[in-house]
């Protein structure tokens, strides 16, 4: 199978370039942070404390998480029900950053992932995919942008979900978001010391969707796979 690994921190438009892109391949598109937020929502949605190891390894053995491509896009099913648009909420963004601090989930999470980068040719985005999920992946990406662009371009993506919040508030969260996802002790957000870096701050959408694509095809003809 081939598997693309495109990690960077929220809002650099990972989501976005990586479903254009499995699209341009034929692969599909697999947004791991969707997974952290189906996991913080199970624990939102049971009242389940977070700092207690025993209670949170309990939850994860009564979560059953399905991942449907359904028309090239990807649904979860939390327990046979779709989560649909409640993982965006603001109260689970934060929650999915701090639930991602735990080594139990991250295992759990990361059987999860691989077995769907084994099951199909994926572009797979999120904090760890080139690091530790797939280390072996054909191409790596580490897609960034400065907080200003993204706090501006996550406030357009919410107000499209209906969700309306403040700029300055999206601001410090992505800067204590990024804080928190890069310097928890297991699975930091890094870049993968084989990973190529492409900044999206200046550039548009098409230009970076070019730009990757033409890396992607490069990789691939120049017989790494
Ligand atoms: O990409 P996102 O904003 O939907 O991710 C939600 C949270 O999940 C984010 O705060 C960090 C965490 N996450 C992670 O730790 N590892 C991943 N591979 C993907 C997301």
């Amino acid at each position: 199978m081939i598997n693309i690994a495109i990690d960077g921190p929220s809002g650099a438009g990972k989501s976005t370039i990586s479903k254009a892109i499995a699209k341009h391949f034929g692969f599909v598109h697999i947004d791991t942070g969707a997974l952290y937020r189906t996991v913080a929502l199970y624990v939102f949605e049971n009242n389940i404390n977070m700092n207690d190891e025993k209670s949170v390894a309990k939850a994860l053995e009564n979560i059953d998480i399905k991942v449907a491509i359904e028309e090239d896009l990807q649904k979860i099913y939390l327990n046979g029900k779709d989560v649909g648009t409640k993982i965006r909420e603001p109260n689970i963004t934060k929650m999915a950053s701090d639930i991602s601090k735990l080594k139990i989930v991250r295992d759990f999470l990361l059987d999860v992932q691989r077995k769907l980068a084994k099951e199909n040719d994926c572009v797979m985005d999120g904090r760890d995919i080139g690091t530790v999920v797939l280390p072996d992946s054909d191409v790596k990406i580490f897609l960034t942008a400065s907080p200003e662009v993204r706090a501006k371009r996550r406030l357009l993506q919410q107000e499209e979900m209906g969700i309306f919040e403040n700029y300055e508030k999206i601001l410090e969260d992505i800067k204590k978001r990024d804080y928190n996802d890069s310097h928890r002790e297991i699975a930091p957000l890094k870049q993968a010391e084989d990973a190529i870096k492409v900044d999206s701050s200046e550039f548009s959408f098409e230009q970076i969707k070019q730009k990757c694509k033409n890396l992607i095809d490069e990789r691939l003809k120049n017989g790494r796979i």
